[in-house]
């Protein structure tokens, strides 16, 4: 309790503003930075990437948060993962394959190809979905749903990429052209799923995931599922795309939170774990509806069923987000309610209790699958 204190206080020092909103959240919430320290940091963020917004005044708060977080990140993106230095890194770099290397069709491929170069180029200007495929599907051919796979290796993941969606087409396009080159230089059999929610319902992006996850099991014997959102742009190529031991989570560092991760347990943007460890977490929780919070429920279940998660080192981890107005998003203030009972209902809402009837259509790049979401979708019978 008395370091609870002292973590609150200290906060304080940082920002009142962090500490009254702390506050106006009624009193469980003490309860609830008792039982989950993390999510301290998750309100504490929020209030500051709302300041970012508010006062666009980036140097003053990004200088705050460099301060709080305790890291050296430089705007310049020449910043090293902590506790290793710049020779450590080149060292590092240099373990890809050279240019010359060549493939065996019979092997599976190499993690460290050659053409896996780092940062990317991104370019943001709104493209048409037909014009993307057309630029995309010159130099090889890509399959129905955006299904590809190498020919001069065996892909070591086959993966399957969920995208939730509503209302951002403008967006899917930009998302395309930059995913699947990367996707091919990594030699990693893949295809799309874009989970639209029609209806008039706050957005659900957990329960599209599990509705995505139990499609794409039906098309393909996937053993990688990657959890994407539609406006992440991977700016380094070496961001491998394949699953672990441990699941995953890739947007380490996006740039709208000035390449700095918020907070330890932030598991958000993209993630991705094997087949097994999702259907072992039960999936995503059901109940998340608006914005915020079911990412942090992931990040609680995935470590009650006994994993940790890996990330990216340095500046492989860093992202661009497309940008756009919130629109329509709604703020889900209930969440910390049910992140206070995480654990209690891990097993009774998830993969497990969904009923639902999908309208697919299958596109170039992607398959498209339309599903009206209401909450009884997502039965539960009693915690
Ligand atoms: C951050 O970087 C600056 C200059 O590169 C260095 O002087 C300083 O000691 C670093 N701070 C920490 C905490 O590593
Ligand atoms: C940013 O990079 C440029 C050139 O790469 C360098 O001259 C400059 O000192 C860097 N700034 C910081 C803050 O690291
Ligand atoms: C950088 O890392 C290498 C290997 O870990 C170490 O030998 C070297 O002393 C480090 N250099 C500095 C300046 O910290
Ligand atoms: C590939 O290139 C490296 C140096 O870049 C060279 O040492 C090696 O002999 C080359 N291998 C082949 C098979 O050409
Ligand atoms: C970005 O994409 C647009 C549309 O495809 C294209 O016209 C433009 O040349 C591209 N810009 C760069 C810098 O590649
Ligand atoms: C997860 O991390 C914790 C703390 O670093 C460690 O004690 C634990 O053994 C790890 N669990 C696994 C499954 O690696
Ligand atoms: C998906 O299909 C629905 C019709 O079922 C359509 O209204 C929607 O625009 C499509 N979305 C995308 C992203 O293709």
């Amino acid at each position: 309790m008395k370091s609870l204190m002292r973590r609150l206080l200290r906060v304080s020092n940082r920002s009142i503003l962090a500490f009254i909103f702390l506050f106006s959240l009624s009193s469980s919430c003490l309860y609830f930075i008792y039982v989950a320290p993390g999510i301290a940091n998750t309100y504490l963020f929020m209030v500051q990437a709302q300041g970012i917004m508010l006062r666009d005044n980036v140097k003053t708060i990004g200088h705050m948060i460099r301060q709080y977080t305790n890291k050296n990140a430089t705007l310049n993106g020449t910043d090293f993962p902590d506790g290793t230095n710049s020779t450590e890194f080149t060292a590092q770099s240099s373990m890809y394959l050279p240019e010359n290397f060549t493939f065996s069709p019979n092997l599976p491929c190499p993690e460290k190809l050659p053409f896996m170069r780092g940062p990317t180029s991104i370019n943001m200007s709104e493209i048409g979905l037909e014009d993307a495929y057309q630029l995309l599907s010159q130099e090889t051919e890509i399959g129905r749903g955006g299904h590809w796979k190498p020919n001069d290796c065996i892909p070591r993941w086959k993966v399957a990429i969920l995208i939730p969606f509503r209302n951002r087409h403008e967006h899917l396009p930009i998302l395309f052209r930059h995913l699947i080159p990367m996707l091919q230089k990594q030699r990693l059999e893949f295809a799309f799923y874009v989970i639209e929610q029609a209806g008039t319902q706050t957005f659900n992006r957990a329960m599209l995931f599990n509705i995505g996850f139990k499609e794409a099991m039906k098309d393909r014997k996937w053993d990688c599922v990657i959890f994407h959102d539609v406006d992440h742009i991977p700016e380094n190529d070496r961001n491998y795309y394949g699953c672990g031991e441990m699941p995953r989570h890739f947007a380490a560092k996006l740039d709208k939170y000035m390449y700095i991760l918020p907070y330890d347990e932030f598991f958000g943007g993209v993630s991705g774990l094997t087949v097994e460890q999702f259907k072992k977490i039960n999936g995503f929780p059901n109940a998340f509806w608006g914005w915020g919070g079911e990412d942090d429920d992931l990040w609680n279940r995935v470590h009650y069923s006994g994993y940790n998660v890996s990330r990216p080192e340095g500046d492989i981890g860093k992202y661009k987000s497309i940008p756009h107005h919130h629109r329509g998003e709604v703020q889900f203030l209930g969440r910390y309610k049910l992140l206070r009972y995480s654990k209690e209902r891990q097993y009774l809402d998830g993969l497990s209790n969904l009923i639902y009837a999908p309208n697919i259509i299958i596109k170039h790049l992607y398959k498209n699958i339309t599903v009206h979401l209401v909450p009884e979708l997502a039965p539960v019978k009693d915690y």
